[in-house]
């Protein structure tokens, strides 16, 4: 079998945040503050690995359900992040992009969410997407709509251009940690062919150790997008004689 490479682009379910925190008796935006010094740690651990693209799920479009004190927790933190860390991100050479829908978000976010962009969009070191107020199935038909609009057939290549991640290859590599085995809306369109990798680690403690593994087992896989073991390079058939045997 064909050893992989490094994966360039790598996305990220950040799961484990809540029960992290109930376990200390902490309130649950606790988990999610720990979650963004997992992040930090995890953007700079990609950087080092010569990853180029980063994309990680920090609210989904399905999180306003959540009680109001933690939503609003979340939109909070995403305020603390743009104000803290998006200078030392900027400096690091992190290109940041905020993934997802904006009506809904406050005219403070929307405008802090749109600087940090333009901040940081001569970096090249990594992409960092932060997918916020985000889901699959949202991306794919925002994606539909603009082509209507713009009165384009909707046809793969047309969609691929559209949608949200445009800017990036497809993830190569799809990690959900926090034990649950599932996409939850996550890059519905873009995963086809990514590798899936799920870690009962909750996101605050997964840390480069962590991402190492997650590594290392997608080094190991085979990646064949339709084709054949031996189309690919992998599996040779067996001689004659040592399949008797
Ligand atoms: C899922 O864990 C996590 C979230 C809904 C939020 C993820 C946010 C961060 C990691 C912080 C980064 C934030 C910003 C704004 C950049 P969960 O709460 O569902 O955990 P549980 O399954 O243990 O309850």
């Amino acid at each position: 079998m064909k050893a992989q490479g490094l994966p360039r682009h790598v996305a990220i379910v950040m799961d484990g945040n809540g029960r992290w925190a109930t376990r200390r008796f902490l309130p649950r935006v606790a988990g999610h503050r720990q979650g963004v010094e997992s992040l930090r740690r995890c953007v700079r651990a990609c950087a080092e690995r010569g990853i180029e693209a980063l994309t990680v799920f920090a609210f989904s479009s399905e999180n306003w359900n959540r009680p109001k004190d933690e939503v609003s927790g979340l939109m909070d933190l995403l305020l603390l992040v743009l104000q803290r860390e998006v200078p030392r991100l900027a400096a690091d050479g992190v290109q940041l992009h905020f993934v997802g829908d904006r009506t809904g978000l406050s005219a403070r976010l929307v405008s802090g969410l749109a600087k940090a962009e333009s901040d940081t969009a001569s970096n090249t070191r990594l992409v960092l997407n932060i997918c916020f107020n985000y889901g699959g199935r949202w991306d794919i038909a925002q994606a539909a709509e603009r082509l209507v609009r713009e009165g384009l057939p909707i046809t793969e290549v047309n969609l691929n251009r559209a949608m949200a991640l445009a800017h990036c290859p497809d993830p190569d590599l799809v990690i959900r940690t926090g034990g649950e085995q599932r996409l939850s809306n996550f890059l519905l369109w873009q995963s086809a062919y990514s590798e899936l990798y799920f870690t009962d680690c909750l996101w605050p403690e997964f840390d480069e150790a962590a991402l190492d593994h997650a590594i290392e087992a997608f080094r190991s896989r085979e990646r064949r997008f339709g084709k054949t073991s031996e189309q690919v390079g992998g599996a040779q058939p067996l001689p004659l004689q040592s399949q008797v045997a």
